[in-house]
C-alpha cells in the first residue's frame, strides 16, 4: 500500500483499532492500539532503511560519560545530548534524513485523535491539530535490556505537543510531573501501536522507560525482536 493511503493527506478520521484514549495527565493522552499492523509493519521497512544511514544507529554518550543503552536514528534534526544539529557531527558529519511529509500527516492525525477526543478539556491543544508540522523525530531502538531515565524533552525552542509511537515488545512508560523525576508519575505499559501524545500542561513532564518486556511483541507489526518508539516534535529552530 502506498505512503498516501496509509497516511492520508486530509485530516480524516478513519476508524483503527484503538480501545480508546485515556487521559494521563493534563495534556497527556494514550491512545492504545493506534497504529494498525500493516501501518506498523510499513514503518519497521522505514525503520531499516533509516538505519542504513546517511548517519547509523548509535548510542549517544551523555556528558558525564554515560553511554545511553538505547539507539537512536533521527529524522530532520540530529539530537544528541542536549542540542539538535543539522549534521550528526557526534556520529560521522554527515547530513541526517529529511523529514518525511506523511510522518508530518501522521503527527498531525496523532494530534487530532489524542485531542479531539473530548478526554482533553483544552481547546486550544484540539485546535493544533491542523498546522502541527514536526520536523525532527528521534527513532529510538531498545534492544531486550535497554531502558532510558528519567528526562525532559526541552532540547527544543517550542512548547508544541510531543507524539509518541511503539512498535514491537511492550514496555513500562513511567509518566511524571514537570517538577521532579521522582513521584508523583503514572506507570502506563505501551504496547505495539500505541500512541502517547504529552503537551499543554504535561510538555515538559519527566518521563522514562524502566523496562522493555522481552518477546511481547504483537503478532505481525513487522519486528521480531526489539521495540521501536519514534517521538516527533516541532524544534523551534530553522
Ligand atoms: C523518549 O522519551 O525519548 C522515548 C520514550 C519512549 O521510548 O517511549
Ligand atoms: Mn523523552
Amino acid at each position: 500500500m502506498s505512503e498516501d493511503a496509509l497516511f492520508p493527506l486530509e485530516l480524516v478520521r478513519t476508524e483503527t483499532n484503538d480501545a480508546g484514549p485515556r487521559l494521563v495527565a493534563p495534556g497527556a493522552v494514550h491512545i492504545p492500539g493506534w497504529l494498525t499492523l500493516e501501518q506498523q509493519r510499513w514503518i519497521v521497512a522505514r525503520f531499516g532503511e533509516w538505519t542504513q544511514g546517511p548517519v547509523p544507529l548509535r548510542a549517544a554518550t551523555l556528558p558525564g560519560g554515560h553511554q545511553m543503552s538505547v539507539r537512536t536514528v533521527c529524522l530532520g534534526w540530529h539530537w544528541q545530548p542536549y542540542r539538535y544539529t543539522r549534521e550528526a557531527t557526534d556520529v560521522n558529519g554527515r547530513p541526517v534524513l529529511d523529514f518525511p511529509d506523511w510522518m508530518v500527516r501522521l503527527g498531525r492525525k496523532a494530534v487530532d485523535a489524542a485531542y479531539a477526543s473530548g478526554v482533553e478539556s483544552d481547546q486550544t491543544l484540539s485546535a493544533l491539530a491542523t498546522t502541527y508540522t514536526p520536523d525532527a523525530a528521534l527513532v529510538n531502538y531498545y534492544d531486550d535490556g535497554a531502558a532510558m531515565g528519567m528526562h525532559q524533552d526541552k532540547d527544543e525552542r517550542s512548547n508544541a505537543p510531543v507524539v509518541s509511537l511503539s512498535i514491537g515488545d511492550t514496555c513500562l512508560f513511567r509518566f511524571g510531573n514537570t517538577h521532579t523525576r521522582t513521584k508523583p508519575y503514572t506507570d502506563v505499559k505501551l504496547h505495539s501501536g500505541d500512541l502517547f501524545v504529552f503537551g499543554g500542561a504535561s510538555r515538559f513532564a519527566y518521563h522514562g522507560i524502566p523496562k522493555v518486556f522481552p518477546e511481547t511483541a504483537a503478532d505481525g507489526c513487522g519486528l521480531s525482536r526489539g521495540r521501536i518508539n519514534i517521538t516527533m516534535r516541532v524544534t523551534g529552530l530553522s
